[in-house]
């Protein structure tokens, strides 16, 4: 059990990869902002077993914090990340400044059309183009072949494959399953940030969720599961409830019927924090 080698710069990474290249060795990434669960950690396991080489990166990334106390807030766990990802025998743990990432004169922007009017991208204003543009600087600077996104960010991962096709980005981007805590919770971050009380909550978004996906097989309406569902969460001590919505599991289009292969998708407030979830329905 190593602790991965940090690589702070863009060029010592990439004299690490050319080296693994000139031996024709597969690269793997796994993208991240840090404080690692067990949901970045499957990523890692699964890009272990089906790569070479692995760099795990770690970068919050400034741009894609539409509110500035957000990114204050988020977790900053170095040292423990590291040790979490030991027992994986991670090759690389690329970590680049602020200033490697956006140099002073920095003024390029990578944006997606379309899937990122709805949802996350319809409240949290500007939040994918900063993803877009920092996940394709990530791809160009790992050059590595195949990249591992969790589903929970599902919309995140759409807006990745789209600009990957687009770009003509030589990497294969992985989707892989939500873990979940034992009472349903998604695994996340802001996890970290709720209150116990609030914590003992936070499960009924997925409960409520897969409620509605019976339901909606059932032949109801999603507008009015919608209405029900919101209610009873606001009940429950939720804030409030950003979105509940069944779309289209590719185009994201809205849709009030089961049609087709859809997925829901939820985000509401507790404890001042932002929960996400989403399921295949
Ligand atoms: O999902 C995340 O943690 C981030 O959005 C990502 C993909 C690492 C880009 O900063």
């Amino acid at each position: 059990m190593t602790k991965p080698m940090i690589e702070r710069t863009r060029d010592a990474l990439r004299a690490r990869v050319a080296h693994w290249r000139a031996e024709d060795e597969t690269v793997g990434v796994v993208p991240t902002m840090g404080a690692l669960h067990d949901g970045h950690l499957s990523l890692v396991e699964r890009a272990k077993a089906e790569c070479d080489r692995v760099i795990v990166t770690l970068f919050v990334n400034p741009t894609q914090f539409n509110n500035p106390d957000d990114l204050d807030k988020y977790p900053r766990t170095e040292e423990s990340d590291r040790e979490k990802l030991a027992p994986y025998d991670v090759d690389v743990l690329y970590a680049p400044t602020v200033d490697q990432m956006y140099p002073t004169g920095f003024a390029t922007r990578v944006s997606v059309d379309g899937l990122t009017d709805v949802l996350c991208g319809a409240h949290r204003p500007g939040h994918f183009d900063g993803v877009a543009t920092i996940v394709t600087k990530l791809f160009t600077q790992t050059g590595a072949d195949r990249a591992y996104f969790g589903e929970k960010d599902y919309q995140q991962l759409q807006v990745v494959r789209r600009m990957a096709t687009d770009l003509d980005l030589p990497i294969h981007v992985i989707g892989c399953e939500t873990v979940r805590d034992p009472d349903g919770l998604a695994m996340s971050s802001r996890n970290l940030r709720l209150s116990a009380e609030a914590r003992a909550v936070a499960p009924a978004l997925n409960r409520e969720m897969r409620a509605m996906a019976r339901k909606l097989h059932a032949g109801r309406l999603a507008s009015d599961l919608r209405a029900e569902a919101t209610e009873r969460l606001l009940a429950e001590g939720f804030e409030k409830v950003d979105y509940l919505e069944l779309r289209g599991a590719e185009d994201l289009e809205l849709h009030d019927r089961l049609i087709g292969p859809g997925r829901l998708f939820a985000a509401a407030w507790l404890d001042d924090v932002r929960l996400i979830d989403n399921i295949a329905v």
